[in-house]
């Protein structure tokens, strides 16, 4: 059976004290759980990877950053590299979040650098895709993610796309309290599945894991995470809270 995943986007949130507090805290929780534990990442600021890499085992929790440059290195002021994050202990990078696409303009182009960039400092991508409100609306869903999956991971050979996590992310559920409908979530899964079936074959597209993230909280995990073809979730604001992200957490456990 597939271990579920359950990664936390902490967004622009968080102090270091208060990041510490959180992740010590966390530790704390999953210290007694027993079961199939599903794998937990937490995403913290850029600013706090080191450290909580530097307090966390990633046989329990690992680290991921939030995003990375599309360049390797030099005069991009402003920028932190997929070399440095790997640098610092954190194992994943979440490439394409809905918040990198609306308000900083990545396009599919610049994503599938950001994922080649990723792989090839041997860290993991959690590669974002998800249509807005009016895309859903107007029946074109299902074309969007298409084109974000394809056009975003589908250079990859094989033996570099097994190594990446899809999450689907509905633009109109983040952040809005508003969750997909296990059917509406249920019949995206299914339908990436399909795509990653066409493109690499059956064992790729039974073995990727694909998370559901939009409003996921305590209250709907458990049913979300047994809905066939959701392997986990991207939780965001629900990851603050270190009682609830553990109670997700524990949806997760097989
Ligand atoms: P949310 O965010 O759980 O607060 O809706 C999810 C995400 O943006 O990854």
């Amino acid at each position: 059976m597939k271990k579920k995943v359950v990664a936390g986007n902490w967004k622009m949130n968080t102090t270091p004290a208060e990041a510490k507090e959180l992740t010590d805290k966390i530790n704390e929780l999953l210290k007694g759980v027993s079961g199939l534990r599903p794998r937990v990442i937490i995403a913290p600021p850029f600013t706090h990877i080191k450290m909580l890499a530097d307090i966390t085992d990633p046989r329990d929790i690992s680290v991921a950053a939030q995003n990375c440059s599309s360049y390797k290195k030099g005069a991009y002021t402003g920028e932190v590299s997929a070399e440095m994050i790997a640098a610092t202990g954190a194992k994943y990078i979440i490439i394409g979040h809905s918040e990198r696409r609306a308000y900083f303009k990545e396009d599919n182009a610049t994503l599938a650098t950001k994922v080649n960039i990723t792989l090839e400092y041997s860290l993991l991508p959690i590669y974002c895709c998800g249509e807005t409100l009016e895309e859903r609306e107007s029946g074109k869903l299902f074309d969007i993610v298409k084109q974000q999956v394809s056009e975003g991971l589908f250079h990859l050979t094989p033996d570099a796309f097994s190594k990446v996590i899809i999450a689907y992310e509905p633009v109109w559920a983040i952040g809005t309290g508003k969750t997909a409908t296990t059917d509406q979530a249920s019949e995206m899964h299914a339908y990436i599945r399909k795509l990653v079936e066409e493109k690499y074959g059956a064992s790729a597209a039974k073995d990727v894991i694909i998370l559901y993230g939009g409003s996921v909280n305590a209250a709907n995990a458990r049913q979300l995470f047994s809905t066939p073809h959701i392997d986990g979730g991207l939780v965001g604001g629900a990851s603050l809270k270190a009682d609830e992200f553990f109670e997700i957490i524990k949806a997760g456990i097989a």
